[in-house]
């Protein structure tokens, strides 16, 4: 039986929006495997496909994907003996909180989000509700768990801020009992693009790695981040991506002595390049190799999908109860 008072809990989730990306590897599932592995740590790790919805999506791949991300995890290391997994919708509970905790947010702070304002550039004529209802949705996958703690990469901090308030004013106005929730941050908090603008995002061709990405397709697309001619000068643009994936990838010694090379301006970088892509495809190899296992076995998988939602509900139930009490609603 886990004692209350000191174990603390671990929410997190990725959306259904296809092949994870090396960002979503590093900036999250690093993070959610060390809290699964630590005893003071309980952790639910769920796929947040009612998210998937909030921006145009394509009802058959969405089912597919649903599936993948549990595959994923499971393939990367998130063991259902020590985390629940959990498909997001199967626990109807997320989307009556998200509901309460509408009622104590404005528009105008939704709005204000980067974001939201940085989706709706994107799909300028999908501008909807449920858009705008995203991090008041990502506040109540969190608190219905109440969760202390969020492994995530940086971008999601400002939803983590939403998340925070929504418990204090939760707290302050109903008396509920709700923890303000911390990023967990990794290493890999921030992976920049390949094309050496901004972060490495799915939806930005060109800029990622997919984890299931062969050694010949990494080193194609490690080969294309546009470098100088000559190495030398500041550290910026694709060189700068190189280097940050080289210091994680690559033994601290190899990293140092490229980067000597590139201050001297002796670097090769298609010597680099390779040197990385052949990094990179050793520490996902392990993971291809179990993703093919995993998911040439779908009846596993949709046992600990079950189970994944049982578990969750019977806490999430826990939580609504004490929130419509206080609120009033039972
Ligand atoms: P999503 O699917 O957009 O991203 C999944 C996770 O990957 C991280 N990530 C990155 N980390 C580092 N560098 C990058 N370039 C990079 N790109 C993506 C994201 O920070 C995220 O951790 N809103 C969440 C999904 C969600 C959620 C939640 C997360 C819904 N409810 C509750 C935690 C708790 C998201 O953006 O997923």
């Amino acid at each position: 039986m886990l004692d209350k008072k000191t174990i603390k809990r671990v929410l997190s989730g990725i959306r259904a929006t296809g092949r994870l990306h090396l960002g979503n590897y590093l900036g999250a599932i690093k993070g959610m495997i060390e809290l699964q592995n630590n005893p003071d740590y309980e952790t639910f790790y769920m796929v947040a496909d009612a998210h998937t919805i909030t921006t145009p999506f394509s009802v058959d791949e969405l089912r597919q994907n649903r599936k993948e991300i549990i595959i994923d995890y499971l393939a990367a290391g998130l063991d259902p003996k020590k985390s629940t997994l959990f498909i997001q919708s199967q626990v109807s509970e997320h989307f009556e909180l998200s509901f309460y905790f509408s009622s104590v947010t404005t528009i105008a702070r939704m709005m204000h989000l980067p974001t939201y304002k940085e989706k709706v550039k994107q799909y300028p004529k999908h501008n909807t509700m449920a858009l705008l209802n995203y991090p008041i949705l990502m506040a109540a996958d969190i608190l219905l768990y109440k969760a202390d703690l969020v492994p995530v990469g940086i971008d999601q901090e400002p939803h983590l801020e939403v998340a925070r308030e929504i418990a204090r004013k939760m707290n302050q106005i109903y008396k509920t009992s709700f923890p303000q929730p911390q990023r967990f941050a990794t290493k890999g908090e921030y992976i920049p693009s390949l094309t050496g603008e901004g972060k490495m995002s799915k939806s930005i061709e060109g800029s990622y790695i997919n984890l299931t990405d062969s050694l010949d397709k990494i080193r194609k697309k490690i080969r294309k981040v546009p470098t100088a001619t000559i190495a030398g000068g500041p550290i910026t643009g694709g060189i700068k991506t190189l280097f940050i994936l080289s210091e994680i990838f690559l033994p601290k010694k190899t990293y140092e002595e490229f980067k000597e090379k590139y201050h001297s301006q002796t670097l090769k970088f298609v010597e680099l390049k390779d040197t990385l892509a052949e990094a990179i495809y050793q520490e996902l190899k392990p993971f291809q190799e179990k993703r093919k296992q995993i998911a040439s076995n779908l009846t596993y998988v949709e046992k600990i999908i079950k189970e994944g939602a049982q578990k969750a509900k019977t806490v999430a139930q826990e939580t609504l109860k004490e929130v419509k009490e206080k609120m009033g609603l039972s």
